[in-house]
């Protein structure tokens, strides 16, 4: 917890780097921050003003319940039961601030330590996987990613799969942790696999934390194979970040009551509750059904047209001598980037390319240390995440640039340069 993480040092990079000779304007393709669509900023800005001029008294100015106020819980149960007729009651829900903290509770809960001195680790059945979750753990040692299978779709395109039988192999299982879509590949598990990785979850009696923030039921960046499934040992986390307010921090987790409770307990003695006021506001958008309207009208199709820009502007501007693929998917807040060379090396690549004023996130910051087998050697050195946050012009001049730069590093003779 007190060491800084890889994206944690490359945001402090970013905002304290200046480009060389200041001649080009700076292109960020780093960062996770969903986009600024006009509708989505609209929305939020007009449910954040009604609920400041109708419950400001009644939300900011008194504490609240740690499992999340009375009327988000409310709102939460009733619209996840008629979204997929669950019959899911309060004692399934809690609010946080964030699904990172989340993550974190449910991390320190459940893994670690356990009784007669065994380590529980955290384990991450398919990386690459959420940077942020690397820094989860309190001990060092505690975290284990697997390393998935890798499918060639056509000429420039692959996948990633789960390799169940290494998920199977692993000892020790506390927790098992997945964000689905992911980030950063946008991979989806589908329902066997689902149904898999519950029969590992129960022959260790671990939780399996499923992290729902770009898929279903909202704000659906990318594609899912699955929607949430209630189970006794599936907890499911939902944050609003990405569905447009990432700054004010509301998230929540369902899942059975026993592993609810300990985590209200939790968070009453870390953080007390989540914000009152932006609950109220998130409650709004469950009861209007704007969380519904902004997910199907404004959030999938944005972020379609985005990828499929994206993908456009590579296919037409990485050079063709080089043997680039993208992980396969319709839409996403990410392309995933392999350039599959013994020359190519991410951290190098990132140097280079800050150098020329566009930042992009090097690929082994998503699969877990140490990256000493020969998969991580080679492919967990030989990716990169862009980001497709930014409006169009600068997502197309930091594809143009990244590409100048890649078609050097080919002239150079493979990364010298
Ligand atoms: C997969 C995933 N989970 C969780 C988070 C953090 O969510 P929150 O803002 O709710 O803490 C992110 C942010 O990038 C993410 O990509």
């Amino acid at each position: 917890m007190n060491r800084l993480s890889g994206i944690r040092s490359i945001m402090e990079d970013i905002a304290t780097t200046g480009v060389a000779g200041g001649q080009e304007t700076t292109v960020n393709l780093s960062p996770g921050n969903p986009s600024h669509n006009p509708e989505v900023v609209a929305t939020w800005e007009r449910l954040v003003r009604e609920t400041l001029d109708e419950q400001f008294h009644d939300t900011s100015t008194r504490y609240g319940p740690s499992r999340g106020s009375a009327v988000l819980v409310e709102a939460i149960v009733d619209y996840f039961n008629a979204t997929y007729g669950w019959s899911i009651r309060p004692e399934n829900v809690l609010v946080g601030p964030g699904s990172q903290l989340l993550s974190f509770i449910a991390t320190t809960l459940f893994t670690g330590p356990g009784p007669g001195g065994r380590m529980r680790h955290l384990v991450l059945p398919r990386t690459p996987d959420y940077t942020g979750y690397q820094g989860l753990s309190l001990d060092q040692a505690g975290l284990v990613g697997v390393e998935p299978q890798v499918c060639a779709a056509g000429e420039r395109f692959f996948r990633y799969g789960l390799d169940l039988d290494a998920v199977r192999r692993v000892d020790d299982i506390g927790m098992l942790l997945l964000s689905n879509p992911s980030n950063p590949s946008g991979s989806s598990i589908d329902a066997t696999e689902l149904a898999e990785l519950i029969t590992v979850a129960k022959e260790h009696d671990a939780p399996l934390v499923i992290d729902h923030a770009y898929g279903e039921p909202f704000p659906r960046i990318a594609p899912s194979d699955i929607k949430p499934v209630l189970h006794s040992h599936v907890v499911n986390l939902f944050t609003l970040s990405k569905a447009g307010i990432p700054a004010e921090r509301i998230a929540f987790a369902i899942g059975p009551s026993h592993l609810i409770d300990p985590m209200v307990s939790f968070m009453a003695n870390s953080a007390l509750h989540a914000p009152q006021l932006l609950q109220a506001t998130v409650a709004r958008a469950f009861a209007k059904g704007d969380i519904d309207t902004l997910t199907a009208q404004h959030i999938t199709p944005y972020y379609t047209a985005k990828r499929a820009l994206a993908g456009r502007l590579l296919a037409e501007s990485l050079p063709a001598a080089v043997n680039w693929r993208l992980h396969s998917g319709d839409r996403g807040l990410f392309c995933w980037l392999l350039v599959d060379h013994d020359w190519f090396d991410d951290l190098r690549f990132y140097e280079t390319l800050k150098r020329h004023g566009v930042f992009i996130v090097p690929g082994r910051h998503f699969f877990a240390p140490p990256l000493t087998t020969p998969f991580l050697r080679t492919h967990g050195k030989r990716c990169v995440r862009l980001s497709l946050s930014p409006g169009e012009d600068e997502l197309a001049a930091g594809i143009r640039r990244l590409s100048a730069v890649l078609g050097g590093l080919v002239s150079d003779g493979g990364g010298r340069g």
